[in-house]
């Protein structure tokens, strides 16, 4: 069996284009555009980077964005009182706090000073707590796990039902991921460092979701026949023979994975691009509730 590719750019442009013209309807109907206002604290040289491509998606989609930068010695309170200013900006509609802020900062304290309305990241506690519970409804949902769902449902995988693992227990994605699932009435399971017998875990997957940091972990012979399989994985590995003189895998063996599951995302090219329409399409709604109070 060779697995059939998930193509994140393809789906992702997909709703770029339709972002890129919500945003043309709402500016000709005389509004002012969305606008994202992110906040990067330090010089982390890949948060540097998924910042920048954030903005440069924002111009293309029209929406207005507000990039500040401020010093790994900022303090606690610098960054809050920037997230107030924001909250209180009626050019911003979402405000974006790059993670992982710097060592000693309380990311939660951070997060929670954000405005809910604003909250296009999904991550205020708020927001979090309420994807926890049965019934509940937060305004956004994180931007990478919403993108993982994207990219199944798009792709025809059933989830209703499914046995659906998840390796990692991040805030960012693993344990977001794992509530969405449960949303789509998925059996899930969490898997993390302490787990026994992972590799037997993760052969039981429908859909295996793998988020954990570790380039190639996931082997062929881990995976379920026929099963989809999301790398939400970016790893640099050394290569002499890259220009950059390191290329980027995921958390799953590619080559090995495409010999046995059914669906696969690749690395570059699957989680990473539904990340940023994820935002924009967030950043619109948001501006879209904005306006109609
Ligand atoms: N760091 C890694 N992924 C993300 C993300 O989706 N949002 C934010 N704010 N920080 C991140």
């Amino acid at each position: 069996m060779t697995a059939k590719k998930i193509d994140g750019r393809a789906i992702a442009k997909d709703i770029r284009e339709a972002v890129k013209a919500d945003v043309a309807a709402m500016v000709a109907e005389g509004y002012n555009p969305p606008g994202l206002a992110t906040v990067l604290v330090g010089e982390d040289p890949a948060s540097q980077v998924y910042v920048r491509m954030k903005h440069k998606a924002c111009e293309e989609a029209g929406i207005k964005s507000f990039q500040h930068k401020l010093p790994a010695t900022s303090t606690q309170e610098e960054v809050e009182i920037l997230v107030k200013e924001l909250n209180a900006d009626p050019e911003v509609h979402g405000i974006l706090v790059q993670l992982p802020l710097p060592d000693g900062m309380d990311d939660e304290q951070v997060l929670n000073a954000i405005s809910i309305e604003k909250d296009v990241d999904g991550f205020h506690p708020l927001n979090i707590g309420r994807l926890a519970q049965k019934g509940r409804e937060p305004r956004f949902v994180p931007c990478t796990p919403n993108g993982c769902i994207h990219l199944l449902k798009t792709s025809g995988i059933e989830l209703e039902g499914a046995n659906a693992v998840v390796l990692g227990r991040s805030n960012i994605v693993g344990m977001p991921v794992a509530l969405l699932l449960v949303e789509e009435n998925a059996t899930v399971t969490i898997c993390h460092s302490r787990t026994r017998d992972l590799e037997a875990k993760c052969r039981e997957a429908d859909v295996l979701i793998a988020a954990v940091g570790r380039p190639e972990m996931v082997r062929g012979d881990w995976i379920k026949p026929g099963a989809a399989v999301i790398d939400v994985g970016v790893n640099r590995v050394d290569d002499e023979t890259a220009k950059r003189g390191y290329r980027l895998v995921g958390d799953v063996a590619y080559e090995e994975a495409q010999q046995v599951a059914g669906h696969l995302t690749p690395v570059p090219g699957g989680v990473g691009p539904m990340t940023i329409a994820m935002l924009l399409r967030n950043t619109v709604r948001s501006a879209k509730v904005a306006y109609s109070e």
